[in-house]
């Protein structure tokens, strides 16, 4: 079984190349089946959730033609099924995006309830409320979600939560619904204008993604298109709270400042140097965390991924914080292996209130989720003596090459799967 072992304690200096947006690829990636054209796809991180993604729209019948690492060519002319399969989809939340793709382009969509990350229930019923105001007849049995209509006709659609997932899915189904479809109370992170901005490449027409009224004029047919995805706003941010918390100076390139700034807010307020530049941030985190109060938010407000990150560096903080959960109920489940390294956390609800210690201390824990995944690591970068973390495969779904880049900026830090590695490691550690 997959782990990451490390040594905690080195400060991160250096620089770092940010890859493509993991949840903007997802959405491009079911966008990509609503042509018959070839649509070329670069910036592609590689990660095992697009893995994922790709063979289920394979296994519907596109054709998937991987031209390197971090770039695709598919062609869905050949598509042959509504109903998707694939086990491992299961397993994914983004599964809910074939919904959409396939219910705009066949009108009719068999796909698995989503599944991913534990970190709150999860519904779908915004989604599905908007598939309906376009014409769809929805319904769920047997696991699966099934939508089907005649046609699709635009829409008056209102959500009544901001709803990231909801919002894209129903953009991509009322790019080719007849007529005009208003959304109003959409989500305006940066995919959805990544989507959207895709979509658009293909011949769709879509107004004020971005803001929280998305106006989208159906058309009849989609075309071919090459697109390159935006850099990945959590990976940058979870290096930018890497070097806060080792005390760092990490330049993280290859992202756009304007999607960082409440990250960056709150790292100021911590006590951290952030210098911005066209295309990067430079985070220097030289001394002890100061503490802070955060707030997770739909964009611009804070990220509830960047939450747990934010929550390993205040554990390590001069003081008490408050961090609120408003997004996800079940996301403070990285606390009680925070708390086997010595943390001290305590959960209320949706509320953490963290006293941070001088120095948390090496431990066995395990990856709850991604981004609790991706926290414990930094936690562990920054403690005293050797962390190991189990239940690593959450932490690939949406990190690629972690470990490499960490290491790259100084990290110790090993993919480990057997007890001779984990000795190798312990005798060049030191
Ligand atoms: C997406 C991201 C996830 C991120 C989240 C919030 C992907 C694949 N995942 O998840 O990493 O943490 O946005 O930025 O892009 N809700 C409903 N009904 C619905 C839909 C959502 O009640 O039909 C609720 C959710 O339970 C949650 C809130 O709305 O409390 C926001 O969820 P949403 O924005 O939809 O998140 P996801 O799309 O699941």
């Amino acid at each position: 079984m997959d782990q990451y072992i490390m040594k905690g304690g080195n400060p991160l200096v250096g620089e770092v190349t940010v890859s493509g947006a993991k949840n903007a690829a997802l959405g491009i990636l079911a966008a990509a089946i609503m042509t018959d054209e070839d649509v070329r796809i670069d910036n592609l991180p590689d990660v095992s959730d697009i893995n994922v993604m790709l063979n289920a729209i394979e296994e519907i019948g596109a054709r998937v033609e991987r031209i390197h690492r971090n770039a695709v060519r598919i062609n869905a002319g050949t598509v042959n099924a509504v109903c998707v399969e694939t086990e491992n989809i299961r397993r994914m939340r983004a599964s809910y995006y074939l919904i959409g793709a396939l219910l705009g382009k066949h009108k009719s969509a068999t796909v698995p309830m989503p599944g991913g990350c534990q970190i709150g229930s999860r519904p779908i019923d915004q989604h599905l409320k908007g598939f309906r105001a376009l014409g769809a007849d929805c319904r769920i049995t047997n696991g699966n979600v099934i939508a089907d209509a005649a046609s699709l006709s635009g829409s008056h659609i209102y959500l009544d939560i901001v709803s990231v997932g909801a919002t894209i899915n129903i953009m991509m189904a009322a790019a080719l619904a007849k007529g005009k479809t208003v959304l109003e109370n959409a989500a305006k992170e940066p995919h959805i204008v990544d989507v959207a901005n895709f979509l658009n490449s293909m011949g769709a027409n879509i107004k004020g993604a971005g803001t929280d009224v998305i106006r989208i004029t159906g058309v009849e047919r989609l075309h071919g298109t090459t697109y390159a995805i935006i850099p990945d706003q959590i990976e940058a941010g979870t290096f930018m709270f890497a070097a806060a918390i080792t005390r760092g100076d990490i330049m993280v390139r290859n992202l756009i400042p304007k999607h960082m700034e409440a990250i960056s807010a709150k790292l100021l307020e911590m006590g951290c140097e952030i210098l911005e530049f066209d295309d990067a941030i430079r985070v220097v985190g030289s001394q002890r965390l100061r503490p802070t109060n955060i707030k997770t938010l739909p964009y611009p407000g804070y990220p509830t991924d960047m939450q747990p990150q934010a929550g390993a560096a205040l554990a390590v903080a001069r003081g008490t914080s408050v961090v609120i959960e408003s997004i996800f109920e079940n996301r403070f489940r990285y606390a009680d292996e925070l708390a086997r390294m010595g943390a001290n956390i305590k959960i209320e609800g949706n509320t953490a209130v963290i006293t941070g210690v001088e120095r948390l201390t090496g431990a066995e824990i395990r990856a709850c989720d991604l981004r609790a995944g991706a926290a414990l690591v930094l936690a562990g970068l920054s403690a005293e003596g050797i962390t190991t973390i189990s239940d690593i495969a959450y932490i690939q779904r949406g990190y690629e090459h972690f470990e490499e880049k960490l290491r790259a900026l100084g990290a110790e830090i090993a993919l480990v799967n057997s007890e001779r590695e984990i000795q190798k490691f312990m005798l060049c550690a030191g």
